[in-house]
């Protein structure tokens, strides 16, 4: 099968020109000024920007979590993601306690196997890692699996303690695989939580209200303490705020290897989200918690000088109805997370390029690129090149669009940008050269996605 794009604006993380591109099973085949070879498919991308597709390596697609699971699994999530310009997951599976690490990921390639439409990677949550245990990691690795989460919240359930995390970095460090921290100090969180609901404080916005910058930024702060003890390097998931940043970009100042990604969420929305009436709040009852307005400017600033160099979704929705609902009398019952995997490459366009705080590259880079290099894809994901995998979305720079649940694919009843607007829209989106969208509608089938054994994790500056 050979497909040419033509007329199209080639944008990598580097590069920007006007090319042809010929994809031959799945691969970038050639790319030219102008390409007339014979094709089976032919696309005319003229005034539009030819670009890698979306990486977001932070999903939770079917995860029982709250009390409940996150509504979108696999097929639905992934479609979701393709109509935004996402052509690669990397999804959290779960080592419950007891369990073997493989246990662990076999549930999920259950989980995901024949559902997914783009393809897919794992990190592993590891929840139980005695010392008898951390061997398993290397085996890990050796089957693509080379990044591990780690939690420094939820105590009793997610929790690992400090000298865990330490021992993990060793591992993964010596194996080249790469510790994901939630970095949030969850014992005094949980004692503030407490204190709250014994003052009868159980609406909505205490979920915010207890747990301050500072919760996060100590544990973003031990977080790279124990990395470079363990002489290793660390990557700090859904990272929402200025005092966080600073922990951040103090390490890289240092020269510590220190990475992290922030989340749309908290790029485009504000504390005020949680102060609206009634129950309202509890659909952006997410960890970390969404932060005052100030704070999105210094994470724009984050990203446009490289102290974080990835934006991710966290993707990790619950319906409004029945889900959320859970925690009606009571926010530490709200299940955590909320959607977002569709609308990251438009968000992200919108507030960085469109807006004027980034370059197109810097957008490609933080939305793909970025995040291939740092979990082991790229040049395979994440570049427009010849041999790379024909992952390529054509993106309407000057379409404009409203983001709303009535439109969105996610399966939530509810959009954590409901009536947004945004310019930069994805019209067309090739996963190793199949068409999944074309000009908005999804021509695929679920389960054509493919498991990406991935590499070991390298680390750009
Ligand atoms: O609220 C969130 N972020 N839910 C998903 C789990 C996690 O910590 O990433
Ligand atoms: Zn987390
Ligand atoms: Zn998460």
């Amino acid at each position: 099968m050979k497909t040419v794009i033509r007329n199209g604006r080639i944008v990598t993380a580097v590069d920007d020109y006007n090319a042809d591109i010929l994809i031959e099973d799945g691969k970038v085949a050639m790319i030219a000024k102008a390409i007339d070879a014979e094709a089976d498919k032919v696309i005319d991308a003229k005034g539009r920007l030819v670009i890698p597709g979306g990486i977001d390596p932070h999903t939770h697609m079917d995860l029982p979590f709250g009390g409940t699971s996150s509504s979108d699994n696999f097929e639905t999530g992934t479609i979701a993601a393709a109509h935004g310009g996402t052509t690669t997951i990397i999804d959290f599976a779960v080592q419950y306690k007891g369990q073997e690490l493989n246990e662990a990921l076999d549930v999920w390639f259950a989980k995901a196997e024949g559902r997914t439409s783009i393809d897919y990677g794992f990190h592993l949550i590891c929840t139980d890692l005695p010392d008898s245990r951390l061997p398993q990691m290397k085996s890990m690795i050796d089957q693509g699996v080379s990044s591990f989460k780690l939690f420094m919240a939820y105590p009793g359930v997610f929790l690992v303690d400090d000298a865990t995390i330490y021992k993990a970095m060793q591992v993964a460090g010596a194996n080249g695989g790469l510790i994901c921290m939630h970095a949030e100090n969850g014992v005094v969180i949980d004692a503030i939580v407490k204190q709250a609901l014994a003052e009868g404080k159980t609406a909505p916005k205490y979920h915010a209200l207890t747990r301050p910058t500072k919760a996060e930024a100590e544990g973003v702060h031990r977080a790279i303490a124990l990395a470079e003890i363990a002489g290793t390097s660390v990557y700090i998931v859904h990272l929402s705020n200025s005092d966080s940043l600073e922990e951040v970009t103090r390490a890289r100042d240092n020269g510590t290897p220190a990475y992290a990604e922030t989340c749309p969420q908290y790029l485009f929305l504000d504390y005020s989200v949680y102060e609206q009436p009634g129950f309202e709040g509890a659909k952006w009852v997410m960890t970390p918690p969404i932060r005052e307005k100030w704070h999105q400017e210094k994470l724009w600033r984050g990203l446009k000088f490289n102290d974080l160099q990835v934006v991710s979704t966290d993707h990790c929705p619950f319906c409004f109805k029945e889900q959320k609902e859970l925690g009606l009398n009571d926010f530490s019952k709200i299940p955590n997370g909320g959607p977002g995997v569709e609308h990251r490459m438009s968000l992200v366009y919108n507030g960085g390029v469109a807006q004027g705080r980034i370059s197109v590259n810097r957008f490609v880079e933080i939305t793909s690129t970025a995040a291939a290099k740092i979990f082991g894809l790229f040049p395979r994901k994440g570049t427009i090149a010849v041999g790379s995998d024909a992952d390529i979305v054509i993106f309407d720079p000057d379409e404009e669009m409203t983001i709303s649940a009535k439109t969105h694919h996610m399966n939530v009843d509810y959009s954590c940008y409901e009536g947004m607007k945004v310019r930069g829209v994805t019209k067309t989106v090739l996963s190793r050269g199949d068409v999944v969208i074309e000009e908005g509608k999804y021509v695929a089938k679920p389960g054509r996605g493919q498991f990406l054994k991935r590499g070991l994790a390298f680390s750009p500056r």
